[in-house]
């Protein structure tokens, strides 16, 4: 028996469940969770409860309204413990603002290099309120001092790296050291340990 405290008392067994169809010939997991499906209501969707902005699940046109509290309060936390200066270059970002953004990008390289490091007006993550950009928009601030600590701590406080190396395939965009995604503490503990990207990790990869 297992307390409402988490405590087990008393002797008992667990009966785990197995899906063999999910283990690989050689022992290796295809698949760490099962996830839920994705559930659409008012044009906003989430995978068990999370978030999910990308190419393919978008935001509409008058979501959101600022940057979420409690991601704002981690973000403290995260800063003062971690004892780097952690500046937030982008928060919030609504659909107008975006649009902007998007367009600006387009104009300076092409819709097509653009599209791979910014997104559309709806389908940025910046419009959930949930994502905050840290410090510098370089690639090589993963390999700063503030961005290795950002990379390995930042699931303690609820983040998680929203795109990491070599996941454009399934993220849609390339490698962005500075863009932390707020979950949550157990949940970005969970993707975080699954070793996997946001989408995988929901199976809408
Ligand atoms: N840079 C990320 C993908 C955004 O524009 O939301
Ligand atoms: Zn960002």
């Amino acid at each position: 028996p297992v307390g409402s405290d988490g405590v087990v008392s008393g002797s008992g067994s667990i009966d785990m469940k197995c899906d063999f169809s999910r283990i690989n010939c050689d022992g290796s997991i295809k698949s760490k969770i099962n996830a839920p499906k994705p559930v659409t209501k008012n044009g906003v969707t989430t995978v068990g409860g999370v978030l999910i902005v990308n190419k393919q699940f978008s935001l509409p046109e008058d979501y959101g309204s600022g940057l979420n509290r409690s991601a704002y309060s981690a973000y403290l936390t995260m800063k003062n413990e971690s004892g780097y200066d952690m500046s937030i270059i982008s928060g919030f970002r609504s659909y107008e603002k975006q649009k902007q953004v998007y367009s600006y990008w387009c104009g300076r390289d092409g819709e097509e290099a653009a599209s791979r490091y910014s997104a559309k007006p709806g389908q940025s993550e910046h419009q959930s309120g949930l994502a905050m950009d840290i410090t510098s928009l370089e690639t090589s601030y993963g390999k700063t001092d503030e961005g290795k600590w950002l990379a390995r701590n930042c699931w303690k406080y609820g983040f998680i790296i929203r795109y990491p190396k070599d996941s454009e395939s399934v993220t849609g965009y390339i490698y962005e050291p500075w863009h932390v995604r707020y979950l949550g503490k157990s949940v970005a503990k969970m993707v975080h340990d699954s070793g996997l990207s946001l989408e995988e990790f929901l199976g809408v990869g």
